[in-house]
């Protein structure tokens, strides 16, 4: 089997050390290590954090492989340091059946870019009436844990409750897409004063809070598990906070754009901005950002979305809502994190690599970097700048907000089970 020396690295941001892996497994971490036969990688302080995982990524395949498939998806994962990620169910067919999930997890294993964990749907084609077969997703190959209709809200409080209940037996959460149907009718962005200027229609905060305030109470109820998708207002981390207050069993990520963009952006009406839930105000933001900071929010999830051109490049209205993600997520954090000192790289190991591997009860991923670990790493330049070219994403879809911005740092090395998968800035 092969060895690999990571050499003077800061391991979580700490102290420089070297890391040895041998086959799949994290041999040894310390200092002076003999490099011994093993191909030596020159971390020069570079940050070595555990390998990222994404609670939340659209594949697309099966259905839309002109987004994006397990594939390329895979490969923009590992070029964003991620080592697993979870596919979201929103797919053609959609993931409703063992058969599906079981799918998705073989094209999974084939790509060998990262793990792919399917998430299962919560209700028979997302359409919210009855539920899908969740006992038999989760006996499956793939093992669902995660069930998400996402993209679509479970609206119907019953069918959630029997959601949550039915996952108890087996220990899985429900990721509720939390938009309250009625109040967001005919909704294009943020409802607030730029809305109101725009003329377009206004998508309320109170239809995303609503939701969760019913659905944490619902979860406390039954006694299950509950994991809020894309948080994006201030309230709603109010309402996240006093439900984990109590004991409860509710988590919540927030992606990378809603940390660092807001509703201004719509003034150039340019559909890159178009995203569900909306980007929302500067207060919004930044109650996000410390939400993050302490732990209310648990984790940064991407909600990559890749659309083709077609669906992005019109007017406004008709535009589809999503935005790639994966492969800027880390130095938007950095940015918006590490650079204000809202975190450090160990909380951003926490927060995109341990936390989000517990919720989604991942094996083997989101581990300490220490020996007899499996070797799951990622090694990041954090004082690298360049400007974001979405020509050179490993994703099929071109669909940033950030293209030609200047963003702080770059992964370097991605290592899945002791196998490079990024290799000096490059995917293997
Ligand atoms: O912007 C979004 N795009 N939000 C979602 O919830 C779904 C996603 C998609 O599938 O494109
Ligand atoms: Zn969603």
């Amino acid at each position: 089997m092969s060895k690999t020396l990571i050499r003077g690295a800061k391991v979580l941001g700490g102290r420089a050390l070297d890391v040895l892996i041998d086959g799949e497994t994290v041999a040894a971490v310390g200092a002076g290590l003999d490099a011994d036969g093993a191909r030596v990688v020159e971390a020069g302080g570079q940050i070595l954090l555990p390998g990222l995982v994404d609670l939340h990524t659209h594949l697309r395949e099966p259905g839309r492989e002109d987004s994006e498939t397990v594939l390329t998806g895979t490969r923009a994962a590992a070029s964003g340091g991620y080592t697993a990620v979870h596919a979201m169910a929103n797919t053609f067919p959609v993931a409703d059946t063992a058969g599906v999930v079981e799918q998705v997890w073989r094209l999974g294993r084939e790509s060998g870019h990262c793990d792919v964990q399917p998430v299962g749907a919560v209700t028979v084609g997302l359409e919210g009436k009855q539920l899908a077969e969740l006992g038999a997703m989760h006996e499956s190959a793939a093992s669902v844990r995660v069930f998400s209709d996402d993209g679509k809200c479970v609206d119907d409080a019953v069918i959630m409750r029997r959601a949550l209940e039915y996952v108890k037996a087996f220990d899985g959460v429900i990721a509720q897409h939390a938009q309250e149907p009625r109040l967001t009718e005919g909704a294009q962005m943020n409802e607030g004063t730029v809305s109101a200027e725009l003329g377009l229609g206004g998508w309320p905060a109170v239809a995303e809070e609503s939701i969760i305030a019913r659905d944490v109470l619902l979860a406390a109820h039954v006694g299950s598990r509950l994991h809020i998708c894309h948080l994006s207002t201030a309230g709603s981390v109010e309402i996240v906070r006093w439900a984990k207050s109590k004991g409860w069993n509710v988590t919540a990520e927030v992606t990378p754009h809603h940390l660092l963009l807001t509703d201004e952006l719509v003034r150039s009406y340019d559909p890159v901005y178009k995203v569900n839930p909306p980007l929302r105000t500067e207060a919004d933001v930044r109650a996000l950002r410390e939400a993050l900071a302490d732990g209310t929010i648990d984790c940064v999830a991407t909600d990559h979305a890749p659309h083709p051109h077609e669906d992005k490049d019109c007017e406004w209205g008709a535009a589809a809502m999503g935005m790639v993600g994966l492969e800027t997520a880390l130095s938007v954090v950095q940015h918006t994190m590490v650079e204000t000192g809202m975190l450090d790289w160990a909380g951003v190991a926490d927060r995109m690599s341990f936390r989000p591997a517990a919720i989604g009860r991942l094996a083997g991923q989101g581990r300490p970097v220490s020996a007899g670990e499996p070797a799951n790493l990622t090694l990041v330049d954090p004082a690298y700048r360049g400007t974001v070219d979405s020509a050179r994403f490993a994703s099929r879809s071109r669909n940033t907000p950030y293209q030609g911005r200047e963003l702080p740092g770059r992964v370097t090395h991605t290592f899945l089970r002791g196998r490079a998968t990024v290799m000096d800035g490059k995917l293997v």
